[in-house]
């Protein structure tokens, strides 16, 4: 097969394209990468309209014959009332399970908080049944206040528990206990989860969407993602029960609950860290369509568009005139953190939403033209919603709606047959925000992350980085899952309590990531249906960069250049057949190889592309 890359330019390509969607779905969040180790820390959990019988107790149990009671009567604030009363002899007292126990490092710190009413003498221990890891005493005494203790662990264990028990006999009350590693990503304080958000970055992700997905909407409104409620001291968000108590694949999530300890602020602090944008999504006053599509009157719903007003302001504002940015400001931010991305609803359908997305449009437009709006087109890439909404985007330009956001999760034949999809695509249009797409192998569930499905997405994406004047922004969805917790599947990066396991999808995310060209190449290739190429060029590192998707046998490729090239590298996603798949015991079976070698300055290049594989070439 002969493919010849042109000089002439193609189109140019968004640097923030390749991004990630976050949820907490999967226990993403707590439980996830908010590196929280406790669960139920504040004793808020309460009966919700998937379960009724989820207790202010969840996760804790009572060590020896102490009296443990969920109380309200006296509370540190009014905003997650309930709190415990213990009473007990030396020894007795509380134990947090944390989710499937709590991995301890030797050697390493911890940071044990917790807020008691009342004089008592208390040890605070990390230990298993058989070792104990750590442990402090401490006193209190008086009205609510907070205890700050520091451990340090003898042992590595993956299993233990965090205990408070009474050192002497005795009763206090208890709220917001919470336990840190001291490691957390870029060692911020109620940060993240060091491995996970450091696999994040890896990707070198354009733009972060958060907090979801169909949490944003919730499943009544009630319930849905209010941003107002994440953010300021963490002992003062209002817990909110997660919409993923209800998984879709037949995986409940009896006790999931959004603690809001990772909140909008500590988002936005992910973002920079990592050195993608936030692009939040807002409630547009509209639940989960798929649940009970609860809508916001009509003259209601100043109220949304103002949460959305604010948190422009909060996110740039000047803390010297405006209550959200000063809030950022005292929170530790006092530079604006430069949102220029927002979603106006997540994933909505029909005149319901229409109507509620032009009036956000017609108040946030004017005020913030700087801001680039998101709108919604349904819950997939085809059928009724997805035309009306394409239909009543017609002839709409980018001050309507910057990009519009499409859903799919489909077999790897349609992403196979759709990697032409954006090659028809008005060009003067409101752009494309592939923001939720994954190659579902199979009808059973767990679906698998394997090779097809990374190589199906590769195709994919090839298609996305021809047509970038159209496609603008990508990202694989959903991003985390916790083994044992998790309500969906496909998902892009797996975790347990002490190691993640990178799947196929992950690697092509951040071949994509990592080898972005600033301009797409025309080129002129040979007929071949198993192949999909994208071919750009980097001004920064002074490469040509092809992009292979192959989903055949072995192709010998001459590759002609327009000048002659000196060196090539060539990083290659393969394994021996299409279902293989990444496990926690075999982390590394399907990953990326790298192999550099020296071409002479030819402009003619000889290349074996493997079967079954997706191929990123740069060429210098
Ligand atoms: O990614 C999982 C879910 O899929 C998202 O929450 C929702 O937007 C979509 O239906």
């Amino acid at each position: 097969m002969k493919i010849t890359i042109t000089n002439k330019k193609g189109v140019s390509v968004n640097p923030d394209m390749i991004g990630l969607f976050f949820e907490d779905i999967n226990y993403g969040a707590d439980g996830g990468l908010y590196a929280e180790l406790l669960e139920n820390r504040s004793f808020d959990f309460f009966p919700t309209m998937e379960y009724a019988d989820i207790s202010p107790l969840t996760a804790w149990s009572k060590v020896g014959e102490a009296e443990f009671t969920s109380e309200t009567a006296s509370p540190m604030n009014n905003i997650n009332p309930q709190y415990v009363h213990i009473k007990g002899k030396a020894g007795e007292g509380i134990v947090n399970r944390a989710y499937e126990g709590i991995f301890c490092e030797k050697g390493k710190k911890y940071d044990f908080s917790v807020y008691v009413k009342g004089a008592a003498k208390l040890k605070v221990e990390i230990k298993t049944d058989a070792v104990s890891c750590a442990s402090a005493r401490f006193e209190t005494e008086g009205n609510w206040k907070n205890y700050e203790v520091e451990l340090e662990s003898s042992e590595t264990v993956y299993d233990a528990k965090l205990y408070i028990t009474f050192a002497e006999d005795g009763e206090c009350d208890i709220d917001m206990c919470s336990l840190f590693p001291r490691d957390t990503f870029m060692g911020r304080k109620n940060g993240l989860r060091a491995d996970m958000a450091q696999a994040l970055k890896n990707i070198k992700p354009g733009f972060v969407r958060f907090p979801g997905g169909c949490i944003v909407e919730g499943t009544v409104l009630e319930n849905r993602y209010r941003w107002k409620d994440t953010i300021g001291k963490i002992e003062e968000r209002k817990i909110n029960w997660n919409r993923w108590q209800d998984g879709n694949v037949g995986v409940t999530a009896h006790d999931y609950f959004q603690s809001y300890g990772l909140g909008f602020y500590e988002y936005f602090l992910l973002c920079e860290d990592i050195g993608a944008q936030p692009l939040p999504v807002l409630n547009c006053g509209m639940a989960c369509q798929y649940k009970t599509g609860e809508c916001a009157p009509m003259d209601e719903i100043d109220e949304y568009i103002q949460d959305a007003i604010d948190l422009i302001e909060f996110a740039n504002g000047d803390p010297k005139t405006n209550k959200w940015a000063a809030i950022r400001a005292q929170m530790g931010h006092e530079a604006p953190f430069n949102l220029v991305y927002l979603g106006i609803g997540n994933e909505q359908w029909e005149e319901n939403y229409f109507e509620r997305y032009e009036a956000f449009q017609k108040v946030i437009a004017p005020l913030y033209p700087n801001i680039k709006l998101i709108t919604s087109s349904g819950p997939s890439a085809s059928g009724k919603e997805f035309d009306k909404a394409y239909e009543w985007l017609r002839g709409k330009k980018c001050d309507f709606a910057y990009a519009v956001d499409e859903h799919y999760y489909v077999k790897s034949e349609w992403m196979f047959d759709n990697a032409n999809r954006y090659d028809s695509y008005d060009r003067d249009g409101v752009k494309v925000f592939a923001g939720e797409y994954a190659c579902h192998i199979g009808e059973n569930q767990p679906k698998p992350n394997s090779l097809e499905a990374a190589v199906a997405e590769a195709a994919m994406m090839t298609g996305f980085e021809r047509n970038a004047d159209v496609v603008t922004l990508a990202s694989y969805a959903p991003l985390f899952a916790r083994e044992n917790y998790t309500q969906w599947t496909p998902d892009m990066i797996f975790v347990n309590n002490h190691e993640i396991m990178l799947t196929p999808s992950y690697h092509v995310q951040a071949m994509f990531g990592n080898n972005l060209p600033d301009y797409t190449l025309l080129f002129e290739r040979e007929e071949d249906s198993d192949v999909y190429i994208s071919a750009g060029y980097s001004e920064k590192s002074g490469e040509y960069i092809m992009k292979v998707a192959n989903r055949g046998g072995k192709k010998d490729v001459v590759l002609c250049l327009p000048e002659g090239v000196e060196a090539i590298e060539e990083i290659t996603l393969t394994s021996e057949s299409f279902a293989d798949v990444n496990t926690m015991a075999d982390k590394d079976k399907v990953s990326p190889k790298s192999l550099k070698r020296p071409v002479g300055g030819s402009c003619e290049i000889n290349l074996t592309v493997p079967p079954i594989s997706f191929n990123v070439y740069k060429l210098k």
